[in-house]
């Protein structure tokens, strides 16, 4: 069976290294890689930590495109690959405009899409934008649902999809992260020289486009903390997204920035994740990380106005704070105040998995052979 994987962005290149790793093992299936190039720095280096060579670079990424011009150049290029490559199945993963176009491109090709990450939902269109109706569109477009838990199952079951064609396994981000934190590992000089500081570790990112005009309430909250606090740093690497960095700029990178924030380039995942291990608190907009921290034991607090990681929520090892000033600054202290208040919320904890997903994934592909 030829399997063609499409991805672009960097968690998109993360969560599917360790199914690419175990696919390009497996010797019934031809598999053949698409990059998009929708993230070309901060995907390549994840590409060169799993090793992974793709088959095509789209290169699709142009300064200041809007999301109309991504799309109609994706939905072009992607379908020149197809009808190349003449695929049995594709498989995207999530819910950027790479695994939408995908998708969709396939859709017009006439070929299955199979969908990992499948059901999760906010039940807000706009938040995140435009994330939740790809994963919408997505959904109704795959033939076959990888959903991480029975909460993503349930949501597609109520969509009316067959529970015949949904496959509850885990997320393989869990699979990438346990990979890369098991191996030992020794941090680059500015990063050892905040950890020897012996502070608390405030580790930060934002990046939503919903959140776009809320930055600021953020960012005026972390500012607060520093001279609330005198034992933290905050660490924030800052994504390359320029509405991200314009803010960073206008409302962090002052004449009298406090020298206990540290506004760095984005981390290599290896960095990242042991950093996150160290780190006494989590404060992010990022899907992601808000499957990774918990599984890390580390308190999350999601500065977003709503999330589809509700398992998280449920378990309270991810807090939803929204985007006002006063309530991160409330929520913030509280955890650095109260060591019980974090311990609390810092337990071991991981809904998304045990490390087995991408195993999971090849042997349910190997089954739907004989279906496709
Ligand atoms: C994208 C996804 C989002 C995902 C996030 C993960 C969409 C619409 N958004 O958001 O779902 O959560 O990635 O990080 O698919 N840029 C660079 N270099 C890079 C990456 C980005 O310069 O390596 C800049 C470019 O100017 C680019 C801009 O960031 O135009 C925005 O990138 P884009 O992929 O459209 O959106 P993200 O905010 O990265
Ligand atoms: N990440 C990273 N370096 C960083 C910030 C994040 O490697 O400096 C990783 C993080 O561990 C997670 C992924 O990037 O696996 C999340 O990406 P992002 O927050 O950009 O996207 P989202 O998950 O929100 O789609």
């Amino acid at each position: 069976m030829k399997v063609l994987i499409i991805f672009g962005t960097r968690p998109e290149g993360i969560k599917f290294a360790p199914i690419i790793q175990r696919l390009m093992k497996t010797k019934e299936m031809d598999c053949i890689l698409v990059n998009t190039g929708q993230h070309r720095e901060i995907l390549d280096q994840v590409l060169s930590l799993f090793s992974i060579t793709p088959h095509y670079q789209l290169n699709i990424m142009k300064p200041n495109q809007t999301l109309e011009e991504i799309t109609s150049e994706m939905i072009k290029k992607i379908g020149e690959v197809y009808e190349k490559e003449n695929p049995d199945l594709i498989l995207v993963l999530g819910d950027t405009v790479t695994t939408f176009t995908g998708a969709y491109t396939a859709f017009l090709h006439r070929i299955p899409v199979g969908h990992i990450e499948a059901g999760l939902r906010t039940f807000n269109m706009y938040s995140p934008f435009p994330e939740e109706i790809y994963r919408k569109l997505v959904t109704s477009l795959s033939s076959y649902h990888f959903a991480p838990t029975k909460k993503s199952k349930n949501n597609l079951l109520e969509e009316g999809i067959p529970e015949s064609n949904i496959f509850v396994v885990g997320n393989p981000v869990i699979d990438a992260l346990l990979d890369v934190t098991s191996r030992p590992y020794t941090f680059p000089s500015n990063i050892q020289k905040i950890i020897e500081n012996n502070r608390r570790i405030i580790l930060v990112t934002t990046h939503r486009r919903e959140n776009f005009l809320k930055l600021e309430g953020i960012y005026l909250a972390l500012k607060q903390l520093l001279v609330d606090f005198d034992d933290i740093e905050i660490i924030f690497p800052v994504h390359p997204n320029p509405n991200v960095r314009k803010q960073v700029q206008e409302h962090l990178l002052t004449d009298n920035i406090n020298p206990r924030i540290h506004l760095i380039d984005p981390l290599d995942y290896e960095c990242f994740s042991h950093l996150m291990k160290h780190s006494y608190l989590v404060i992010t907009d990022s899907g992601g990380i808000q499957e990774e921290a918990p599984a890390l034991n580390i308190p999350v607090l999601v500065v977003r106005e709503s999330t589809e990681r509700i398992e998280g929520v449920e378990a309270r090892t991810l807090q939803l704070v929204g985007t006002d000033k006063e309530k991160i600054l409330a929520a913030t202290r509280k955890l650095l105040k109260n060591p019980s208040e974090h311990s609390k919320m810092a337990r071991i904890l991981n809904p998304y998995g045990d490390g087995t997903s991408a195993k999971q994934i090849v042997t349910l592909l190997k089954s739907l052979e004989k279906k496709i």
